[in-house]
């Protein structure tokens, strides 16, 4: 089988300095083309054959978990070929952005020593999906070539696979080859295939002659490796696909996949030899040449050339969303940027300078890539950011490295371990130690590396089981170093392809999960978000080959994503590939409300002070919650400014922005830090909202700036509307507010308004006139009801129905006395009764009980002349003991209690009656 399409070329490629460089001539008498319009003649022409152009797709496959990076044009059609998708045309064009550094592909150590190497390349290709094939695919490259392109047709010659008579039959009528130049080759080189699986076929590819002077052969011969023969362009006759079992079948349908590096393409038109001296490698070579004030042609021009490669490699990659950290994608980017950060400090560099090249590709490919336009500012920053910490640590290990060498006998390997110190206290990753090395022709004992780097992982694990965190987190840990850690695509996609690495049931790692089994499954990639910073994971849906899962959460420990599944369909085994889709409505309602959230803090800030400061929060799906730290309930007024507040920032509509930076420079620009969280080397940054001298942000006007690792909504006008619940406390100094917004906000306002119309349709008024009707009812109602009591009272008095018997005046010990049993009056009506008998005798004692429904309110009263001898509360003691109650209390005066059994009123009366008489 063949490797992908290379811009390294057969195994060795031309050297620097090549005798050649810059003579040759592929075509007479024509204007010299640009990159740029190379590129879109290309494009044009197939255009013009009724092919779509198609956009580039982004560098991390989405469709493809086994690919680091993408590395050729068909990657994003993978699907198309085998028939498993299908889209609305069946003609394609592209220039796809290409990076070939980490994993299979890896041209990072050649680049900048080599004419033809790159870690970023263009690959240029059309595209036929069951539309044309063969006898169409190679008259439309010979014409481009040869019409458009101009190339001498005496130069080109091509290889056939050596079985297909078709192939080399069609080059001879169509293109007059003659059988000398039809080279028929046996090996996997001509049968191309994407890699141990998927679509293949046997392939066509054209050479390009120099000529004599250069040393090589044709493809096929001893000398194919030499400079001679450079393969240009190589079209694939898709018929076959290759399954992991070693099988193949025939596709349904016959399908044609081109691939031509535009690089190289454009160093033959432009008449160079070297890759690097076409002109959009050239304006980036010599901004590198003025960065540093270094001849772009003297003795450093291979550190110019690893920065203007890296430069690329590096730029799109950050423009499709990969960022620098230590683990996967990131790190690969993270060791190219410091490959060209050391190469710009050989040629002397004192302050950072790859940042301040990024206008130059901007210049040079900003219109082709309208990405990198868009993301040039979060690329400058982060590669200042990344060479400025570099830096620091560079001249210090350099030194390091130097002392370690000195100590070493001639021509020895560089210790693993002393690598290793180099990798883990200055951050240089191992090939940049061994490019170091690789000028004063020594290597690295990467044994010794790789036992140094096992002994500190194993170190890390011993830590993290001694904090007690999870006693099963062993088996996340164990995945983590044997799999590799998860690659999170989901700030930029929800859909995605992802391997399935490991399946845990039961705390222990299984082969294969069933229908109806509970499952944790570990990808290498996924658009589902875990669970972190009061955002709760993703759920959704994961599809294989052979069966389909339900997805419930998603939660992480050790940078391995823990997808929490249960197998609804057939059955899902380790090692499948398996489409990702997460929930895409329960995550734009946890966007919107994680957005919220930052509204929200903002606006309490400005509503209450700079002491608010998030003490803990929950984004889910249907609502929010967010805790601060302030010490009163906020008024009325407080929330309702607050909500107002974040539904006009909504209604801003502005762009939500995400940076990477160091923790520092984020606080440096107003960024509010999230309690309790751990930051490492850098952070990524949140902002939104326009506000006019607010003081934040690098433009000192954005209105929000946290640090967040949580997906959020494109613009603020996403979240919709945003409703206060209302704020209750939470704990000791902290207050809670809940809200909802987007579909629940306004659910939660139509119901309330619903309600307000079914309120106004039994009161019979407009749901506008609604408050004032209910506050002139319950004014209504107050005055009722003081004149039912006052009427019952009236009634007490007169003896009326509510006179349960005997309101005659008694006379004991010369007392005079006024015992009652009543009904239909509250306890709180037997004061103001007490009063009116005590003020009818003038002098005297009364005691009241009333029935009050299962309970029996007692209350007393003594004239002020008899309160030195008897007292309303012993009254009430005694009266309430014979009722089943206990205590009682008061004044001299007045006094009351409660009982229970109202039938023991009689002895109840005695008993005050005894009071009196003693
Ligand atoms: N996919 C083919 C290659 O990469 C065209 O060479």
């Amino acid at each position: 089988m063949r490797r992908a399409f290379s811009c390294g070329g057969h195994g060795k490629t031309a050297q620097l300095n090549h005798p050649d460089a810059g003579q040759i001539t592929a075509r007479k008498e024509m204007p010299m083309p640009t990159l740029n319009e190379i590129r879109s003649t290309f494009l044009n022409f197939f255009e013009r054959n009724d092919h779509r152009i198609v956009d580039s797709s982004p560098l991390v496959p989405r469709n493809d978990p086994t690919l680091m990076f993408t590395n050729s044009g068909m990657v994003q059609f993978k699907n198309c070929f085998t028939g498993v998708e299908h889209r609305d045309y069946t003609r394609a064009t592209t220039s796809q952005k290409c990076v070939r550094a980490g994993g299979k592909h890896n041209d990072l150590d050649n680049v900048g020593y080599t004419a033809r190497h790159h870690t970023f390349f263009e690959m240029l290709g059309n595209f036929s999906f069951g539309d044309y094939f063969k006898e169409q695919a190679i008259p439309y490259a010979w014409d481009l070539l040869t019409k458009d392109f101009g190339i001498d047709k005496s130069k080109l010659l091509v290889t056939v696979y050596h079985t297909d008579d078709e192939a080399a039959s069609i080059w001879k009528k169509y293109a007059g080859l003659s059988d000398d130049r039809i080279i028929r080759i046996a090996t996997d080189d001509n049968f191309w295939s994407m890699g141990a699986t998927g679509p293949c076929g046997p392939c066509t590819e054209i050479f390009y002659d120099h000529g004599p002077d250069i040393w090589g052969g044709p493809p096929g011969s001893a000398e194919e490796d030499g400079d001679r023969f450079i393969e240009i362009w190589n079209l694939v006759f898709m018929q076959n696909e290759r399954f992991e079992d070693g099988t193949q079948r025939d596709l349904d349908m016959q399908s044609i996949d081109t691939g031509m590096g535009l690089e190289r393409i454009g160093a033959l038109l432009q008449g160079k030899h070297d890759n690097y001296d076409t002109d959009l490698m050239r304006a980036l070579i010599e901004a590198s040449a003025h960065a540093t004030s270094q001849d772009p042609d003297g003795p450093g021009n291979v550190h110019h050339r690893v920065i203007a490669d890296h430069l690329r490699s590096t730029s799109f990659l950050m423009a499709d969303g990969v960022m620098p950290s230590n683990e996967g994608r990131g790190y690969v980017l993270r060791r190219i940027m410091r490959r060209a950060m050391r190469h710009a400090h050989l040629l002397g560099a004192k302050d950072p300078v790859m940042h301040r090249l990024v206008p130059a590709l901007v210049a040079q490919m900003g219109q082709a890539y309208p990405e990198l336009g868009r993301a040039q500012s979060m690329i400058e920053e982060t590669l200042r950011l990344e060479e400025t910490r570099f830096k620091q640590t560079l001249d210090r290990g350099l030194r390091l490295l130097d002392d370690e060498l000195g100590d070493l006998p001639e021509g020895a390997a560089l210790p693993g371990e002393t690598a290793f110190k180099l990798y883990d206290t200055f951050g240089f990753p191992l090939d940049l130690t061994q490019d170091a090395l690789r000028e004063k022709g020594r290597s690295v004992d990467t044994e010794g590396f790789d036992a140094a780097m096992a002994e500190q992982k194993a170190k890390a694990r011993a830590a993290w089981s001694g904090s007690g965190e999870a006693a099963d987190a062993a088996v996340w840990f164990d995945i983590a170093e044997d799999k590799g850690t998860t690659d999170f695509l989901g700030y930029d996609t929800e859909i995605a392809e992802g391997q399935i690495t490991a399946l845990v049931a039961s705390g222990a790692p299984v082969a294969v999960a069933k229908t109806g089994e509970t499952v944790q499954i570990v990808l290498n990639q996924t658009p589902f978000y875990a669970e972190s910073g009061g955002q709760v994971g993703d759920q959704g849906l994961l599809k294989t080959e052979t069966g389909t899962a339900r997805i419930t959460d998603t939660k992480k420990v050790a940078g391995v994503f823990i997808h929490f599944a249960e197998v609804t369909e057939g059955e899902v085994t380790s090692g499948q590939a398996a489409q990702l889709a997460v929930d895409h409505a329960r995550r734009s309602a946890i966007r919107a409300n994680h957005s919220a959230t930052h509204l929200l803090h903002e606006a309490l800030r400005e509503a209450l002070g700079d002491h608010v400061a998030q003490r803990g929060s929950l984004n889910a799906e249907d609502r929010l919650r967010f805790d601060f730290s302030h010490t009163k309930p906020l008024s009325d007024d407080e929330l309702a400014k607050v909500e107002a507040d974040v539904n006009a920032y909504i209604r801003q509509n502005s762009a939500v922005e995400t940076r990477i930076m160091s923790p520092d420079d984020a606080r440096g620009l107003g960024a509010q830090a999230l309690f309790g969280e751990k930051y490492g080397d850098e952070v990524r940054v949140v902002s939104m909202g326009f506000e006019e001298g607010s003081g934040r942000g690098p433009d000192g006007q954005t209105y929000s700036i946290e640090l967040c690792g949580g997906t959020h909504v494109r613009q603020t006008g996403d979240i919709g509307v945003f409703v206060a619940l209302g704020d209750s406390a939470s704990s000791a100094g902290v207050r809670r507010i809940e809200a909802l917004t987007g579909a629940a906000a306004f659910d939660y306002l139509s119901g309330q308004s619903a309600r307000l119309s079914s309120i106004a349709q039994d009161l019979k008024a407009r749901p506008d006139e609604v408050v004032e009707r209910v506050k002139s009812l319950m004014d209504e109602r107050r005055a009722l009801s003081n004149e039912v009591a006052q009427l019952r009272r009236e009634l007490a008095m007169a003896g009326g129905p509510g006179d349960g018997g005997g309101s005659e005046v008694r006379e004991i010990n010369g007392v005079k006395f006024i015992a009652q049993v009543l009904s239909g009056v509250q306890g709180k009506d037997l004061p103001p009764l007490i009063d009116e008998h005590k003020a009818r005798l003038g002098s005297g004692a009364v005691l009241l009980m009333a029935d009050t429904g299962g309970k029996v309110a007692v209350a007393a009263g003594v004239t002020d002349d008899l309160t030195t001898r008897v007292s309303a509360v012993d009254l009430v003691r005694a009266a309430v003991a014979e009722m089943g109650g206990k205590g009682g209390g008061g004044r001299p005066d007045m006094a009351q209690g409660g009982g229970s059994d109202i039938s023991q009123s009689e002895a109840a009366i005695k008993a005050a009656e005894g009071v009196i008489s003693t």
